[in-house]
């Protein structure tokens, strides 16, 4: 009896980080395609940018910041003098308000861990409780 329940504390701990894992693999996959959709276009499919007109997401220092910038910009968009990495920016990215908190959520954990950039995933619940801080004007 003891036994089991040791086995049974054992397996529940060796299950917690596989189950992050395919939670992760699963928002990843998603941001992956709603990335190449959404925002490959503009700052292309490897993240590097266009240029000076579209900043790159490869390395970017806005992206140190965290994701409620991120979070706020995909949903409501961005205008007015921005620098990434040393350079000037000043074009408007447009919002996607259409974008579920899902859906967001998924995009940044893609750009948060692609292209070199490492991170942490961002859930669905942090995402909501974010996005209901941002202001609607860029
Ligand atoms: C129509 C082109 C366009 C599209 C589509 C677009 N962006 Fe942007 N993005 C821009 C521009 C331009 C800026 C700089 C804005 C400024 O100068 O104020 C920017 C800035 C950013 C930044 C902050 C700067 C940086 O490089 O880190 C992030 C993050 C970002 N975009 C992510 C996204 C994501 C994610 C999507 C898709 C959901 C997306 N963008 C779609 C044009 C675009």
């Amino acid at each position: 009896m003891r036994n089991s329940i040791v086995g049974f504390i054992f397996l529940a701990i060796a299950c917690v980080p596989g189950q992050r894992d395919v939670k992760f693999q699963q928002y990843y996959a998603e941001g992956e395609v709603l990335y190449q959709q959404h925002c490959a276009n503009c700052h292309q499919a490897d993240g590097s940018g266009l240029g000076k007109l579209y900043p790159p997401l490869a390395k970017s220092d806005f992206l140190e910041k965290g994701p409620e910038a991120v979070l706020c910009l995909i949903k409501y968009g961005v205008e007015g003098e921005m620098i990434v990495n040393g350079i000037t920016y000043n074009k408007a990215m447009p919002g996607i308000p259409s974008l579920t908190e899902l859906e967001i959520a998924e995009i940044v954990t893609y750009i948060l861990n692609s292209w070199g950039n490492t991170s942490e995933m961002v859930e669905v619940n942090q995402a909501s409780l974010i996005l209901d801080t941002c202001s609607e004007t860029p």
